[in-house]
């Protein structure tokens, strides 16, 4: 290690030394000297095998905190196996990523998983290596380079709730290790898992029902929120926080820069409660950052907490008062809102929940997206139903009949996923084409389903945060049909949304004659607005506008330096005009639309149609050759 880095890490783990401390203290009050020291021993260790590149690299962002927060920086997300093959093939496809501008890659299912049935690539065996159908160790890490190399970031899971069963930690387990029996949470009897049971939802509830698993060869249950061979962590023992900062900061050195905490909402039980978003959950993320700001500030954490609307900003710190916890968090109201207005052609509802929510955190945004590699889940809550004359639950089972096909006026076709007949909950899989109305559209590049996928992603681009766009959406590509036929992948419809790329579909994607060609010219557009746009800038602020009427949804970011933008969507297959009144967002005339910046009529929306309008000289850059 050289001498500067010596003296930086020292100073690192002087500035982190507060907040580990206190993450710590309220973790294990009892053991917190041996925890703290335990941790910085993992730093020291980590820092100091930490390469040239990366050292460069968290210099860079100490002095730019808000690199995340740039309007041009823009995501992609693939199972890797899906987009490229293997690392080599993802490697091969670099130049496509930097032609759709796109500098944030989140690669799925590269960490070696359990054989068959792994979740999608949620049931680790190693934390250290890739799946050797994907390729090697070095592979992995000239991918990373290489993406890094084109301006690339790579993110990739730290699946932090559970371990595969066949992970060395849970086979050391069965095998009678105390240590490694000890990191995970069994139980002897059914008395505490029934205990627990009684207020614990069910995940999985038709694939893997209950949270316990019976395993023979300890003679006990162990907790399995997820599959019966995902196994939960015991975060209670800090033996697990030791360990997986150990693998955070092995993530880290390879040169991940985006580090997405999977399940992290469940990490920490709690008897009589659900189990999720606990205090203990959140000073989990926090010690997790700490470590990470000591050894590798050049990455960042993104918390993959798909909770409720009041549940979801302590992600990003904001609690009593405010601490550093993960930088970013998936914006899942917003997804949800999107769909919602979409299907009831109204937009009161996502206006009221999305007012109520409270803004992202100086310095964190939200990462803003129209649907991933899981279900959807109709996370409407019943206060903010009630707030517009609507029932919760009555519009949750609207929204679930509705992409499911299954309701007069839908365009959907989803199918359903875990349809709990207990609860009456009911989630959706399908691909955003087909969940948009192009499955069965057959009227090409004018069709509806093209405008609807497009309505999305204009407000997941300029609503605020990190968008990130899902494999294949830049092209409208389709349900995966076949799935089924794989008998590991059979019983979980959320393959129907994890298609393989279509080498077919990226070749058509310079012919605006098909839907392919449609879809992606409309993302250049967006890529090409906000990269430009400063006011898009993440720390600016949003808020929702009133329009006057509930078939446009508006929202107006601010920026204290370069300016406003209005977001004008009309959710409905009827053009309308905005009320004049809605220009009262923007500070500036004469107004531009970014997105069509020739348009003149600039109240008038087209059916579907999205506009951002500027003040014409708002502060913007060249456009950027790519
Ligand atoms: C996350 C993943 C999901 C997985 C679950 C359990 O929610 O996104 O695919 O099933 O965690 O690891």
């Amino acid at each position: 290690m050289t001498v500067s880095a010596q003296a930086d890490l020292g100073r690192r783990v002087q500035e982190w030394h507060d907040d580990l401390r206190s993450a710590v203290e309220g973790l294990y009050p009892d053991r917190v000297d041996e925890v703290h020291a335990a941790v910085v021993g993992r730093v020291a260790a980590a820092a100091g095998s930490r390469k040239a590149a990366l050292v460069a690299l968290d210099r860079q962002r100490e002095r730019r905190h808000d690199w995340f927060l740039e309007p041009d920086r823009i995501g992609y997300a693939c199972y890797a196996d899906r987009f490229g093959g293997d690392l080599r093939g993802v490697e091969a496809r670099v130049g496509y990523l930097r032609e759709l501008g796109v500098n944030v890659v989140h690669l799925m299912s590269v960490l070696r998983s359990r054989a068959g049935d792994s979740d999608g690539g949620f049931a680790i065996d190693d934390y250290r290596r890739p799946d050797p159908h994907l390729g090697t160790l070095g592979d992995l890490e000239h991918l990373v380079d290489t993406l890094r190399e084109a301006g690339i970031s790579t993110c990739l899971d730290l699946v932090m709730n559970h371990t595969s069963a066949d992970h060395e930690w849970a086979v050391r387990a069965r095998q009678g290790s105390a240590y490694h029996r000890g990191l995970y949470l069994t139980f002897p009897d059914r008395r505490v898992p029934d205990a627990y049971e009684a207020t614990l939802p069910e995940v999985f509830p038709t694939m893997s029902p209950g949270n316990f698993t019976w395993v023979p060869e300890m003679q006990a249950w162990a907790w399995t929120t997820f599959r019966e061979f995902q196994w939960d962590l015991n975060w209670a023992n800090p033996d697990v926080l030791v360990e997986m900062v150990d693998v955070l900061l092995h993530l880290a050195n390879l040169g991940v820069e985006v580090v997405r905490l999977d399940a992290v909402a469940f990490t920490w039980k709690r008897m009589g409660t659900n189990c999720q978003n606990q205090a203990g959950a959140h000073l989990v993320a926090q010690a997790l950052r700490a470590a990470l700001g000591m050894a590798a500030p050049a990455s960042i954490l993104l918390a993959e907490a798909i909770v409720g609307p009041d549940d979801l900003v302590p992600y990003l710190g904001h609690h009593e008062r405010q601490r550093r916890e993960c930088q970013l968090a998936y914006h899942n109201q917003l997804m949800v809102q999107t769909w919602s207005m979409l299907a009831s052609r109204d937009t009161r509802l996502a206006a009221a929940a999305l007012r109520r929510l409270p803004h992202a955190p100086q310095g964190t945004t939200w990462l803003t997206y129209v649907r991933c590699h899981d279900d959807i889940g109709w996370a409407v809550s019943d206060q903010d139903a009630a707030a517009v004359g609507l029932d919760g639950a009555a519009h949750r089972r609207f929204l679930a009949r509705f992409y499911r096909g299954d309701y007069p006026g839908s365009f959907a076709r989803g199918v359903p996923f875990s349809t709990n007949p207990a609860t009456g909950d009911e989630r959706t899989c399908g691909m955003a084409s087909s969940l948009a109305g192009l499955a069965d559209d057959r009227r090409g590049p004018g069709s509806p389903g093209v405008a609807r996928l497009l309505l999305l992603y204009a407000i997941a681009f300029g609503f605020g945060g990190v968008p990130v766009i899902w494999m294949g959406d830049e092209l409208g590509l389709g349900d995966d049909e076949d799935y089924h036929l794989d008998p590991t992948r059979a019983g979980d419809s959320r393959w129907r949304h994890r298609p393989p790329m279509s080498s077919e579909q990226m070749s058509q994607r310079h012919d605006r004659a098909t839907v392919a060609g449609a879809v992606w010219s409309g993302f250049a557009r967006l890529v090409q607005a906000r990269s430009h746009c400063r006011a898009l800038h993440g720390a600016g602020s949003v808020r929702v506008v009133d329009t006057g009427d509930p078939a446009v949804f508006g929202w107006a970011r601010q920026h204290p330096r370069y300016g406003s933008v209005l977001g004008l969507a009309n959710v409905t297959e009827s053009a309308v005009y905005a009320s004049p009144s809605v220009l009262g967002a923007l500070d500036l005339a004469p107004v531009v639309d970014l997105l069509d910046p020739g348009a003149t009529d600039l109240l008038l929306l087209e059916p579907l149609a999205v506009r951002w309008l500027s003040a014409d000289g708002t502060y913007r850059t060249a456009p950027r050759p790519r």
